[in-house]
């Protein structure tokens, strides 16, 4: 009975102890304090004082606020005098020099200095796009004047980069300048960018379908942003989006990476169709005219679109949306348009398998896709579901979109796994490490390794697929910032503007990073089969307890008549 008890002993304190380290190990989660101070916000126009869940909030004032300020740090070419970012200097001056043509100005890309039409385009549509549905957003936060800025910076230069003629004259469209083998070599300030730095088009007679037809939407939706504030501008945004449109649509239809080949080893598209619709789309609805909406549905009754990733590179999602929108607008029969957006939003909502799910702390996922910057592609289906949430065909429906939209907001804000608000400047916790060489101040990628200027407002790529993050400037798939990563992010912060009656998640998220141990699948397969088979040891020591215990008493028995003398004392 005492060796049955001592067995048992025995093998409960190894399980025990097994199960003490398996669970310290997958818990522990003890917190790294980091002494970074936020420094004052040098940004005008934001509403000051403590948040504390009030309406309007001034935490996603902030929020608003930043990200446009973000916007302003990407600016290339002669800035304004109230420029507030007081490491960017006048840069770039010569851009367009090789062709004879004065192509300074629009925006830096990313954390380099190459400048890119085709996902600009993107970027300024979707901001367009989101201030025409939440306009209310940017006026409760004090940002509509920066918010017109911000995309007339884009939109002047989109004049300066495209010819403005009409079919039957020469057209062109300069779809990038710089060139990143050269540009890459170089991680330093502004006022030492490296040269050559080459322009790059597409024309009359090598086309590029993808960028015309992207860069006539984003002048198309600029020109309804600025209908009410300035109808000169806005009608001159008209007349480029309907001669771009038309360049877009002379044939061969090329994809326009083939007649611009330095852009491929940055933005290279995939198709052109759903820029054709998207052009299109936007057109009709700066104009009212049936022949744009009669040309989106041609064009997209004629191809097959099935990506679920709304981005720089794909519009289809974006389409099914507008299609609803502007069919429900006119008083038309929407159902069709309805039920193809309702399909293309549940997939992703209710997403299991495939290429996209969700990761374990929640990020709406896609492989591939979400890869690097994996906030984008989130963020990107938040934006299109709070877009359609009003015309769902139920309530239920639209409660589902906006939950899943939130859901990715807060996600972006901190709630996740390490307690990570993915906006820059905000937070403790918020990434300081951005892949920003103006950001960063230094002559190289490491000296110094501190970074010196506060890129407030810029969204990080993002966590992977284990919503693991490191805070490191080389890591530039994680930490790196570009102008599309921010675009749906501003307008979701407008719309929280006008939504939220809470603090963002972050303001009630204390200072520390939680530490997250990391162990293989292979050791925690290893723990657990090593703790079944200790449970099974005990169970068979268990149910033969009795046989054990009878064949220790014999031996024991046998032992002491072979070698003592019982009872010899
Ligand atoms: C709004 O912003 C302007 C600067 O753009 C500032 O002068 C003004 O005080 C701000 N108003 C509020 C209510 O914060
Ligand atoms: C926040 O608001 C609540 C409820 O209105 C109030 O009780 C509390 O004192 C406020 N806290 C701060 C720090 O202002
Ligand atoms: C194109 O523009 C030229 C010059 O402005 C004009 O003469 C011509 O009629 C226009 N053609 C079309 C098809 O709009
Ligand atoms: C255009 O918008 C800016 C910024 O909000 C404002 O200052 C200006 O008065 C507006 N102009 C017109 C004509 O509405
Ligand atoms: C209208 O806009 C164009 C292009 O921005 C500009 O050149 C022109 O001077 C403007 N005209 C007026 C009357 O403001
Ligand atoms: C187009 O029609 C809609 C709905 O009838 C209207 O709200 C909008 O102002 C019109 N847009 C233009 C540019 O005429």
């Amino acid at each position: 009975m005492i060796l049955y008890i001592h067995y048992q002993k025995g093998t409960l304190l190894i399980l025990l102890t097994v199960s003490l380290i398996l669970l310290t190990s997958l818990t522990q989660a003890q917190t790294s304090s980091n002494n970074y101070a936020l420094p004052p916000p040098m940004i005008t126009g934001i509403p000051q004082g403590p948040s504390n869940n009030t309406y309007p909030n001034p935490e996603y004032a902030r929020l608003v606020a930043y990200s446009l300020y973000f916007y302003e740090a990407q600016r290339s070419g002669k800035l304004p005098t109230n420029n507030r970012v007081s490491w960017r200097h006048d840069s770039a001056l010569n851009d367009g020099q090789d062709v004879n043509l004065d192509l300074s100005g629009g925006y830096y890309d990313a954390g380099d200095y190459v400048k890119f039409t085709f996902p600009l385009s993107w970027t300024i549509t979707t901001i367009a796009w989101g201030a025409l549905e939440w306009n209310q957003g940017y006026q409760l936060a004090n940002q509509t004047q920066y918010l017109m800025d911000m995309v007339k910076w884009g939109t002047d230069w989109f004049i300066k980069a495209s010819s403005n003629t009409n079919s039957t004259e020469y057209q062109y469209l300069y779809v990038m300048v710089g060139n990143l083998n050269i540009d890459h070599n170089y991680f330093g300030p502004d006022t030492n960018i490296p040269t050559p730095r080459p322009s790059s088009k597409v024309d009359t007679s090598s086309h590029g379908t993808d960028a015309a037809a992207g860069v006539a939407a984003a002048f198309a939706a600029s020109s309804i942003l600025f209908q009410s504030n300035d109808s000169n501008y806005s009608n001159t945004l008209l007349t480029y989006a309907k001669n771009l449109y038309a360049f877009a649509e002379t044939t061969p239809f090329t994809l326009y990476q083939n007649s611009a080949p330095l852009v491929k080893e940055g933005y290279s598209s995939t198709n052109y169709a759903d820029e054709l619709v998207w052009g299109a789309l936007w057109l009709y609805r700066a104009t009212n005219d049936t022949t744009y909406l009669n040309k989106a549905v041609n064009y997209f009754n004629s191809n097959s679109f099935s990506k679920k990733v709304f981005n720089w590179d794909e519009k289809s999602g974006g389409n099914y949306v507008l299609f609803a929108q502007l069919f429900q607008q006119s008083g038309q029969d929407s159902s069709r348009w309805k039920s193809l957006a309702e399909k293309y939003l549940d997939t992703i909502i209710k997403t299991s398998g495939g290429d996209c799910t969700f990761t374990d702390g929640g990020l709406f996922w896609c492989d591939g896709d979400s890869d690097d910057a994996s906030l984008t592609v989130s963020l990107g289906a938040a934006f299109l579901s709070l877009v359609y949430s009003p015309i769902a065909t139920s309530n239920t429906k639209s409660r589902e979109y906006i939950n899943f939209a939130l859901s990715q907001i807060d996600y972006t804000l901190g709630k996740n796994p390490l307690n990570t608000p993915y906006v820059i400047g905000v937070h403790p916790n918020s990434p300081q490490n951005p892949h920003h060489a103006g950001a960063h101040g230094g002559s190289d990628m490491n000296n110094p390794p501190q970074t010196l200027n506060i890129l407030y407002g810029g969204i990080v790529g993002g966590p992977d697929k284990g919503d693991d993050f490191s805070d490191s400037r080389s890591d530039y798939a994680h930490t790196e910032v570009a102008m599309d990563y921010n675009a749906a992010f501003q307008s979701l912060m407008a719309y929280q503007m006008i939504n939220s009656h809470t603090d963002p998640y972050y303001v009630n998220v204390p200072p520390g990073i939680p530490k997250r141990r990391k162990i293989s699948t292979g050791v925690i397969i290893a723990i657990v089969m090593l703790c079944l088979l200790l449970l099974i040891i005990a169970a068979v020591l268990f149910w033969k307890r009795k046989a054990i215990v009878d064949w220790w008493k014999r031996r024991r028995q046998t032992k002491s008549n072979g070698h003592y003398e019982y009872g010899s004392y």
